[in-house]
């Protein structure tokens, strides 16, 4: 996946705005993730220069909170359920029939930017177990048969 051209001056105003408060480098990323909907690999470079901070300690934080990604998020976010309704009622079929359909693992996205996976504990909504939810769409009593037919109106409809 290509990264994004990174604007030196525009990191080093986010960087400079929180140097000197507390927990600066978790809000600088933030809003790094915010501006690009990732932290690519290239800003990180950035920050570290920036900041100071050696690239080792940027990942350290950017992996121990799986807020953070590392790589762009899909056009279409698929998040599958896996709280105790639904893993009780077959979601983690639902995860594996994505993951071979679409040849991608949680927390990835396709290569064409269509599709990233997400698993998730609750969505809110039990009753419907197991859930799905697309770009905010959701998809309740899934079966493992129905994903294909659930993803080709996505991929149709780009
Ligand atoms: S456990 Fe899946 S929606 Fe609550």
């Amino acid at each position: 996946m290509e990264q994004k051209s990174v604007d030196a001056k525009e990191i080093g105003a986010i960087a400079e705005k929180w140097r000197d408060k507390k927990g600066s480098l978790i809000m600088v990323l933030h809003e790094i993730q915010n501006h690009y909907g990732y932290v690519p690999r290239n800003v990180s470079l950035e920050l570290s220069k920036v900041l100071g901070i050696p690239l080792a300690r940027i990942y350290e934080v950017i992996t121990f909170y799986n807020y953070f990604k590392l790589e762009p998020p899909g056009k279409f976010t698929i998040a599958v359920c896996l709280g105790t309704a639904c893993y009780l009622k077959g979601s983690p079929e639902i995860v594996d029939e994505i993951k071979s359909l679409l040849n991608i693992g949680e927390g990835e996205t396709t290569p064409d930017g269509l599709f990233h996976l997400d698993v998730v504990r609750c969505l809110g909504c039990c009753g419907l177990a197991p859930v799905m939810m697309i770009n905010g769409q959701v998809y309740g009593k899934v079966k493992r048969n129905e994903v294909m037919g659930i993803l080709s109106k996505y991929k149709s409809e780009d």
